[in-house]
C-alpha cells in the first residue's frame, strides 16, 4: 500500500465538498486490540450513557482506565464532548497515544516501512521479525525515558503496534516482569499501517490531555458537570481466566474497593460516573461483590460476548455489569 500523501494535520477546517473523500472525516475507532476492549459493547452502553450527556449538556469526558478507548471515540464524535482526560497506569500505552496525538506523520512513516518488509516474507520470516521486534522491545524498554516526549518515541509506538497487529489474538499482553510475551500470529494480510484511522484518531485526540496515572491519584482533578467512565481490570470470573496481564501491577479486590471509594466521592461532587466490569456471578451466582461495594448505585447486567480467551470454546456470552449514579432514562 503506497503512500502516496503525506496529509497536512489542520484544525477547525470549513467542511468542504472534497472533505467528504477526506480521512479526518471517517470516524475515529480503536488503533489497538485491548483486552477488555468495549467495541462490541457500545450499542448497549450508548443506552446507558447519561441523559446529560445525550441532551449534550454535559462538555467534559474522563477516562482513567482508557486501554484502547473504545468509549471515549464513541463519546467524543457523537456527543458534545469539548474536552477530555484520558489516563491510564500503562507507560506504553500513554506514550503511543501522545506520539498520534502529537506526531502522526512521524508514526506513520515507521509504520509503513514495516509493513512493506513484514508483508513480502513468508510465514518462517515474518515470524523471524515478530521474535526480533518483541526482544528488541522488552530490552529497549529500560532505556525509554517514560516521562519525557522525545524522538525515541516514534520507533517505540509503532513497535507497539506493529506487535499488537502481528501477534496471536492481537492482544497486549505482559508477564509479570513486565516483558511484552504474545506469541506470533499468523494473519495473511494484518493491516499494520492503518493510516485513515491514524489520522482520525489525531484529530479526535486533540481535545484530549493523555497522561500516566494511577486511578489512585486523580481525584482532584475532576470538573463538574462532566462524566467519567471507569472501565478497571475484571475482577477474574474464574481461576485460570486471570488476564490482570496489561501490566505487571495487580488489580486485587482491594483496589476495587478503592475505586468504589472514587466513585462514591464524584457522586458527592455531582459528577455523573459510569463504571463497567464483568459480572462475577458469571461464575459465581452468590458471589455479590460489585453489588455490595455499589449497592447505593443503579446496577445494570448487559450481556457481552467475551473474545478475550485464547479457547474459542470457552468464549461465550456472559454479563458485563454496569454501575451508574444516575438513573436510566
Ligand atoms: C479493562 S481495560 C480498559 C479497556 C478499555 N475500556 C477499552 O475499551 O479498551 C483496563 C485498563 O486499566 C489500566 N489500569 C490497570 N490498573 C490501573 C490503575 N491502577 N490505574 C489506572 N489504570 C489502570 C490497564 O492498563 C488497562 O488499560
Amino acid at each position: 500500500m503506497p503512500r502516496a500523501v503525506k496529509y497536512k494535520i489542520k484544525d477547525n477546517e470549513i467542511p468542504k465538498v472534497e472533505d467528504l473523500f477526506n480521512p479526518y472525516n471517517v470516524g475515529a475507532r480503536p488503533f489497538l486490540k485491548w483486552a477488555g476492549g468495549k467495541g462490541q459493547l457500545l450499542n448497549k452502553f450508548q443506552k446507558l450513557y447519561p441523559k446529560q450527556l445525550k441532551e449534550k449538556k454535559i462538555k467534559t469526558f474522563y477516562e482513567p482506565f482508557l486501554g484502547s478507548g473504545a468509549v471515549f471515540f464513541d463519546i467524543a464524535q457523537h456527543y458534545n464532548i469539548e474536552s477530555a482526560y484520558l489516563y491510564d497506569i500503562n507507560d506504553e500505552l500513554i506514550l503511543t497515544y501522545r506520539v498520534i496525538q502529537k506526531d502522526v506523520s512521524k508514526l506513520l512513516d515507521f509504520l509503513y516501512r514495516y509493513q512493506k518488509n513484514y508483508l513480502k516474507l513468508d510465514k518462517k520470516k515474518r515470524q523471524d521479525l515478530f521474535y526480533d521486534q518483541r526482544t528488541n522491545y522488552n530490552l529497549q524498554r529500560f532505556n525509554i525515558d517514560y516521562n519525557k516526549y522525545s524522538e525515541q518515541w516514534f520507533p517505540r509506538a509503532a513497535q507497539l503496534i506493529f506487535l499488537n497487529r502481528t501477534c496471536f489474538n492481537g492482544l497486549y499482553r505482559v508477564n509479570s516482569k513486565g516483558e511484552f510475551n504474545s506469541p506470533a500470529g499468523d494473519y495473511d494480510n494484518p493491516t499494520i499501517c492503518d493510516e485513515q484511522n491514524l489520522l482520525a484518531v489525531h484529530k479526535v485526540l486533540q481535545m484530549a490531555e493523555i497522561k500516566k496515572a494511577d486511578f489512585k491519584e486523580i481525584i482532584t482533578d475532576f470538573k463538574a458537570k462532566s462524566f467519567v467512565y471507569f472501565d478497571p481490570p475484571y475482577r477474574p470470573i474464574s481461576k485460570t481466566a486471570n488476564f490482570k496481564a496489561y501490566n505487571k501491577q495487580d488489580f486485587a479486590d482491594s483496589e476495587q474497593i478503592k475505586l468504589a471509594k472514587l466513585f462514591k466521592q464524584l457522586d458527592k461532587k455531582g459528577i455523573q460516573v459510569m463504571l463497567s466490569n464483568s459480572d462475577p456471578k458469571n461464575n459465581d451466582p452468590d458471589d455479590n461483590f460489585f453489588d455490595e461495594i455499589y449497592s447505593d448505585y443503579n446496577i445494570t447486567r448487559v450481556s457481552a460476548r467475551r473474545m478475550i480467551n485464547s479457547n474459542p470454546t470457552k468464549r461465550g456470552a456472559i454479563n458485563e455489569i454496569v454501575v451508574t449514579n444516575y438513573s436510566i432514562a
